[in-house]
């Protein structure tokens, strides 16, 4: 395993300096392009990796697994009644069917939806930030992990989409709490900085029936973990789910620090990391690892 990732690594570099870093949020256009890491770990605890897979990246919209996890684990099927579960078909910060459907997102990973749920955690923590930066920590077993401050800090700085998406959403009355202050949490959340390694730990659960798999912490129930999982087959890559379901068979989950965490339910969570984009908002030459490893292996849950 450990020299088919070299490998693949290793063919897909050529790839690399095509695509772009997110430059909408300017704390991230001056990350290095060149960057590339795997990281794979097996629910018998077998960890392999490769390339930069120990640097820490901004997490992004990986981070809306996490909240939605929070979500679920405290409002259980209530949280359906304010979001769908179905793919937009749209690019993950779109506007325009969120008025056609009177506010209610279509799922959790858009941005929409995620600001739904940081809406819905907003009302169930004191401290939203703090509880889901400790939420992390737990699931990738590193409590070095934090939110960088200055990516928090230029999200906000430009949150002109994000806002009008959560304005639009309360004047639907689909929003709770002050929209600037859940903007913030849902900010922070984004920001976190993680490693590949640290996000196969943090996704474990995932691969693995609902149970972290270095504390056998009771995460999700096995149900809820099927669940999760096929939301990010359906979802995870926004208008490009389709394509990744297509080359990939997984579920997974993007986000424009240029990480791609994939699940072999029963077997591995995966995390790629390279930071330039295609046009839909996803780590181009991560897409390539992943479509060469599922290949290689035969893996699809399809
Ligand atoms: O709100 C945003 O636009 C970013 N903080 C997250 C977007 C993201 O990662 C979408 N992923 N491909």
């Amino acid at each position: 395993m450990q020299a088919l990732l070299e490998s693949i690594l290793d063919d897909v570099r050529p790839l690399l300096g095509q695509g772009h870093v997110a430059s909408y949020i300017p704390a991230l256009s001056d990350v290095d392009p060149y960057q590339l890491g795997i990281a794979m770990l097996g629910t018998d605890g077998a960890l392999y990796q490769a390339g930069d897979a120990d640097t820490p990246f901004s997490i992004q919209s990986i981070s809306k697994v996490f909240s939605l996890v929070q979500a679920i684990s405290h409002g259980g099927e209530s949280l359906w009644e304010r979001l769908g579960h179905e793919p937009s078909g749209q690019a993950f910060n779109s506007l325009v069917q969120l008025e056609f459907e009177k506010g209610r997102p279509r799922n959790p990973f858009i941005n929409a939806g995620a600001l739904v749920i940081a809406d819905i955690n907003q009302s169930r923590y004191a401290a939203p930030i703090l509880s889901m930066r400790d939420l992390v920590r737990r699931l990738t077993d590193n409590a070095q992990i934090i939110s960088d401050r200055v990516v928090a800090e230029s999200e906000y700085q430009h949150r002109a989409r994000n806002a009008a998406m959560a304005y639009l959403m309360q004047s639907f009355g689909n929003f709770h709490n002050d929209v600037e202050a859940v903007l913030k949490s849902y900010f922070h959340h984004c920001a976190l900085t993680a490693s590949c390694v640290d996000l196969v730990r943090g996704f474990s659960f995932l691969a693995n029936g609902g149970r972290c798999l270095h504390s056998d912490e009771h995460i999700l129930t096995p149900r809820q973990t099927q669940q999760v999982n096929a939301i990010m087959a359906t979802s995870g890559l926004y208008d490009e789910a389709g394509n990744f379901a297509y080359r990939v068979g997984l579920p997974g989950k993007s986000g424009v620090g240029g990480g791609i965490v994939a699940v072999v339910p029963g077997r591995y969570s995966i995390c790629v990391w390279s930071p330039a984009l295609n046009a839909s908002g996803n780590s181009l030459v991560g897409m390539a690892v992943l479509e060469r490893l599922s290949e290689q292996i035969g893996w699809s849950v399809f």
